[in-house]
């Protein structure tokens, strides 16, 4: 749907872009309410499907006279008005006006997000975007287990082979330099930055924000200093992934050992974690403490994959062996490729640019075309999870 807003704030407005976007439709206009100008000049030339209007209680009066006259000649705009006073008297006016809905001024996420549901079923029409993207993440289980070669190329692939809209955020906040993995200059993005600017995001500022790696690949990288790194919350980011998996097919996040509130923030939004080990004791010992920790957070098993990278065949520790001790299949395993992945990480682009037939490619792929499936919305509504992370 295409959606216009009026207020006499900024700062709401921006808020309520943020709302209707994540909702998956179109701001069309966003317009600033000045005291010196009246809402009939300011919505007569207007063409959008909702007209979102907040009102103060001065104006009020005049502003549903102008809806009035407006929904007379524009029948097929659904009008939603956000007012202080809601009253008997002021319901009934707003009403009798046509307007379709009156909501708490300032706007109440939930509200105004179940008002434009209902807008939706009324007209019959799909938000712009009906799908939110998957989002999936890579843990690693002990440093250097290459979570983040596979979290990147993964990304590569399914931006490149399945033409998915990607986004890849590196929440490695003090350490993560996933930037040079896929790109050969310094890195030109922060995602701290933009999470500090997350009241005024919209899908503007998010694309002037991130480092196009190519065509369908977009990052947000790690700060360079990692002071920063400290700065950004879990609410942050929990706001910062509503924008971004509206605007993209996939978002992948390649995370930080730590188990801290960012952390496990990223892990409540993933839909699938790829846990990297290597065959060898003290990375099973990890994985092993790691997933213990997983599940006393209360994360399912189905969520897990565990991916066994620079696999090699010995007599120690088998893939059986890690099952068990694990109590989690083995869904990948991926063979050591010095030569390619040294050379890869070098120049900075990817394996794929390196070697389209190293086995590590042909490993990825698969676990990429494991997503080329459209996908229902999640059961949970974002709104619902933000209210909560709040309460
Ligand atoms: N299959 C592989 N074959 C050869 N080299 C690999 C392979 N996978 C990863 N590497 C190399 O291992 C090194 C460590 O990888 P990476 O940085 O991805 O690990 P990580 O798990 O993200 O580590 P950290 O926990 O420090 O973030 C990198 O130089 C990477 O290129
Ligand atoms: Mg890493």
């Amino acid at each position: 749907m295409k959606a216009v807003l009026i207020s006499g704030s900024e700062a709401q407005l921006a808020s309520l872009r943020v709302l209707v976007e994540t909702e998956g439709h179109e701001v069309t206009n966003a317009l600033q309410h000045h005291a010196d100008t009246t809402l009939s000049t300011m919505i007569e030339p207007l063409d959008t499907d909702v007209l979102i209007v907040e009102c103060t209680e001065a104006q009020q009066a005049q502003d549903i006279a102008a809806i009035d006259a407006f929904v007379a000649t524009h029948t097929q705009v659904v009008v939603l008005l956000l007012s202080t006073q809601r009253e008997a008297a002021t319901l009934l006016a707003a009403m009798q006006a046509g307007v379709r809905e009156v909501l708490s001024s300032p706007a109440i996420a939930t509200e105004l997000t179940a008002a434009l549901r209902r807008v939706v079923l009324r007209k019959k029409l799909p938000p712009l975007k009906a799908t939110r993207a998957k989002t999936i993440s890579f843990l690693s289980c002990k440093g250097g287990s290459g979570a983040t070669f596979l979290a990147t190329n993964f990304a590569d692939i399914l931006a490149k082979d399945l033409g998915k809209k990607t986004a890849f955020l590196d929440l490695d906040l003090q350490c993560g330099d996933a930037a040079y993995y896929v790109s050969p200059g310094p890195n030109r993005s922060d995602i701290t930055e933009l999470a500090r600017q997350i009241d005024r995001l919209d899908a503007k500022l998010l694309s002037a924000s991130v480092l196009h790696i190519h065509n369908n690949f977009d990052m947000l990288s790690a700060p360079e200093d990692p002071e920063s790194g400290y700065t950004m919350n879990a609410t942050q980011l929990d706001r910062l992934l509503d924008v971004i998996e509206v605007n993209y097919d996939m978002v992948v996040l390649d995370l930080e050992r730590l188990l801290g509130p960012v952390t496990i923030q990223a892990l409540d939004r993933s839909d699938v974690v790829y846990l990297v080990m290597e065959n060898l004791l003290p990375f099973v010992r990890s994985a092993k403490r790691l997933v213990t920790k997983l599940r006393s957070l209360g994360y399912d098993d189905s969520k897990i994959r565990v991916v066994v990278n620079r696999y090699e065949k010995n007599d120690t520790i088998d893939v059986a062996q890690i099952e068990k001790a694990l109590g989690i299949k083995v869904t990948h395993t991926i063979r050591s490729s010095f030569q390619d992945v040294a050379q890869a990480i070098n120049t900075g682009v990817s394996i794929t640019a390196v070697n389209p037939h190293n086995s590590i490619v042909q490993v990825l792929r698969d676990m990429a075309h494991g997503y080329d499936t459209s996908h229902a919305p999640r059961t949970m509504s974002w709104i619902n999870r933000f209210m909560g992370s709040n309460s």
